[in-house]
């Protein structure tokens, strides 16, 4: 381990087997976190090339379980966000690209963050699980063509030790430890396939569009080293994605999309996003077919009905659809007004989602207890006018002194001035 460490320090590529070396034995405990926090800072100064990338995320992918999903049939397509605020993407499209007959097999975590996960956000439809057998969520896919499982087994847990790691040692922001990082979860899950919706700003991991870039190239360039085809769409995280932050109030927003009545922003990103999984899924020719055929699931309310089958098949109350007043709701609502008249600059993602997370909507530690009911919803997005006194957002809360922390860090969210601004551009780039 000394010499790996050295011949990184030094700037040299290190091989297959070092890389194998280490991660087999800081996974199965044989090399200690010392040396391993070295290598890293090691690695953090001189980089890794595209080979020794690869390495690292295939040595992480074999580190623990790989699923198996050859039960299903057809060409399975993954979507990954690399996450941000109000991202319900996952709850609407799989609805949408399942009712184009593309089966979507998709394991979902919980997390720390400012909402809950996909599945804390699911739940918040009475009575939905993800507590199923294997056969039963291969059943599922096949017949209702989806399934969302919660993340079983013991996927890629170098990653997980090493990641921890990372955390405390000031190395987790290197572009090929982020890539490998999420790329050797998304192959230890089984699909051919993978989309990848890269986010960029401010409540975005990536901040800087050019890193997004750098990282959607790193984490494409791996998934088709590894025998996936993979496509990386670069999306806007400066603003929250659609309206709703928090659980409940994001379940709502992602149903109003199938029915037709979903934020613009939301209901395109679902559309590019889909087009691409029809597309790597071979169910289109072009990405203009996908796209048609995506808007066509919204129109012809096959992704609602679709989307009703899963809930019922996961143990859900399929009412909700047609009543979305059955999802919890908080005790109160707060009317944030605007103070001043002119249009809106900015709506700082990363501020919304600290909100949220103090009115309760998301998870500070493991333990923490969500409160699916809580969050924000936007009224008014960048580039919209605004008079003094109107709404710009309704904040809901239980607890009243939540609510008044939520305020306050409310306070520095917006941006609003004389100047007429456009709106923002949603999808910078697709590698
Ligand atoms: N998400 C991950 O899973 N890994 C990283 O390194 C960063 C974000």
């Amino acid at each position: 381990m000394v010499d790996i460490i050295s011949k990184k320090k030094e700037g040299s590529a290190l091989s297959r087997e070092e890389i194998i070396y280490f991660i087999e034995g800081y996974t199965n405990g044989n090399i200690p976190d010392y040396q391993v926090s070295a290598l890293l800072m090691a690695i953090f100064f001189q980089k890794m090339n595209k080979e020794e990338t690869v390495y690292l995320t295939e040595a992480m992918m074999n580190s623990g379980d790989l699923i198996d999903l050859s039960d299903i049939e057809g060409i399975k397509v993954d979507k990954h966000s690399t996450g941000g605020v109000g991202d319900k993407t996952s709850i609407a499209l799989g609805a949408m690209v399942a009712a184009c007959g593309v089966p979507v097999a998709k394991m979902s975590g919980r997390g720390l963050g400012h909402t809950g996960g996909t599945i804390d956000k699911l739940e918040a439809i009475s009575g939905f699980t993800v507590d199923m057998t294997k056969e039963q969520f291969v059943n599922n896919v096949n017949e209702i063509k989806l399934a969302i499982g919660g993340q079983t087994g013991d996927l890629a847990p170098a990653d997980k030790k090493l990641y921890a790691l990372r955390d405390v040692t000031a190395t987790v922001d290197n572009i090929s430890l982020i890539a490998s990082s999420i790329m050797s979860k998304k192959l230890a899950s089984g699909a051919n396939a993978i989309v990848l919706d890269v986010k960029t700003g401010s409540g975005a991991f990536m901040k800087d569009l050019d890193d997004s870039f750098d990282l959607a190239q790193e984490m494409v360039q791996i998934g088709c080293q590894m025998n996936r085809e993979t496509v990386a769409l670069i999306t806007d995280m400066d603003q929250p994605l659609g309206c709703a932050v928090g659980n409940s109030l994001e379940v709502k927003e992602a149903i109003e999309t199938l029915k037709g009545n979903g934020p613009k922003d939301f209901t395109n990103l679902c559309i590019h996003l889909g087009a691409y999984m029809l597309l790597l899924a071979e169910r289109v020719a072009t990405v203009e077919d996908g796209k048609k055929m995506i808007q066509d699931t919204i129109d012809q309310g096959t992704a609602l009905m679709v989307f009703e089958k899963f809930i019922q098949a996961q143990g859900g109350d399929p009412k909700v659809i047609y009543n979305t007043d059955l999802l919890s709701k908080s005790k109160g609502i707060y009317r944030l007004q605007a103070l001043e008249q002119g249009y809106i600059h900015k709506i700082q993602a990363d501020i919304i989602g600290m909100s949220a997370l103090v009115l309760g909507a998301g998870r500070e530690t493991k333990e923490s207890v969500i409160d699916l009911s809580v969050g924000i919803v936007l009224n008014k997005k960048i580039g919209d006018f605004v008079e003094k006194g109107d709404i710009l957002a309704y904040v809901h809360y239980n607890d009243e002194s939540k609510k008044e922390d939520a305020l306050q860090l409310l306070e520095n969210a917006y941006e609003i001035n004389e100047i007429k601004v456009q709106q923002r551009q949603l999808i910078f780039g697709i590698v």
